[in-house]
């Protein structure tokens, strides 16, 4: 049977373009078989919390002799990865929040980034290995190459790393930007992008989950 993880991280409980995404994503990887189960996990709505001691980023035979991490978040911890590790496919709203990723999104990489266990260290442990990881990313604004913000994303290039060279899972990214020209009057005249990007995003997302039938 295979699984699904929506992991969704937008604030935005009614208009998230993201949330929109994942979720016609999600319609389609429903639509390839009555037998397609998905796994939710709302970030946002139900948040984890930071990362209770640093040690919990490494495996106890890694930790120094002393370290004593609190025993619920190691469950917790445990209770995530496994999350991911039964996972066949990942889709995750990205939302750019202060040019970076919600924190609610960067405290679920600090519990499933654990080298030695969900990427090589000591061994060459990569679970996720090949496994397909969906990132929609939400912009308000404007990072096209050339534009004055290029280059100023930071939301996607971690997912990116930690998923995709960490974990070696096959990260793919479908964009959305211009999402507050209906809202900032310095991006009126973007609007018609704007809605050009949504539809292609959902046509985009559609057509991923599609492609899975295939795998
Ligand atoms: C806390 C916060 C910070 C934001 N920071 C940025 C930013 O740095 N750059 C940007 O282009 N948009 C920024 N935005 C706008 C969001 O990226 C935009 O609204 C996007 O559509 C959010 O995704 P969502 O529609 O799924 O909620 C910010 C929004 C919030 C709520």
């Amino acid at each position: 049977m295979p699984v699904l993880l929506q992991l969704d991280s937008s604030a935005d409980l009614t208009t998230s373009v993201s949330r929109a995404v994942t979720a016609t994503f999600v319609d389609a990887w429903r639509g390839l078989g009555d037998d397609q189960r998905v796994v939710r996990r709302d970030l946002h709505a139900d948040p984890l919390p930071h990362l209770a001691d640093a040690s919990l980023h490494w495996p106890p035979r890694l930790r120094s002799a002393d370290a004593r991490p609190p025993q619920d978040a190691e469950r917790l911890q445990q209770q995530i990865i496994d999350e991911l590790l039964g996972a066949d496919a990942v889709v995750i709203g990205a939302p750019m929040y202060n040019y970076s990723l919600p924190s609610t999104l960067k405290a679920w990489i600090d519990y499933i980034h654990v080298p030695g266990v969900t990427a090589p260290f000591d061994v060459p442990s990569q679970p996720m290995a090949g496994r397909p990881a969906v990132i929609i990313s939400s912009r308000g604004g404007i990072y096209d190459d050339g534009s004055a913000n290029a280059g100023w994303d930071h939301t996607v290039p971690p997912l990116q790393i930690i998923l995709g060279d960490a974990l070696g899972m096959e990260v793919s990214v479908i964009t959305v930007s211009r999402t507050l020209s209906a809202v900032v009057p310095g991006l009126a005249a973007e609007a018609g992008r704007a809605a050009e990007e949504l539809a292609a995003a959902h046509r985009q997302a559609a057509e991923a989950a599609a492609a899975m039938a295939s795998r």
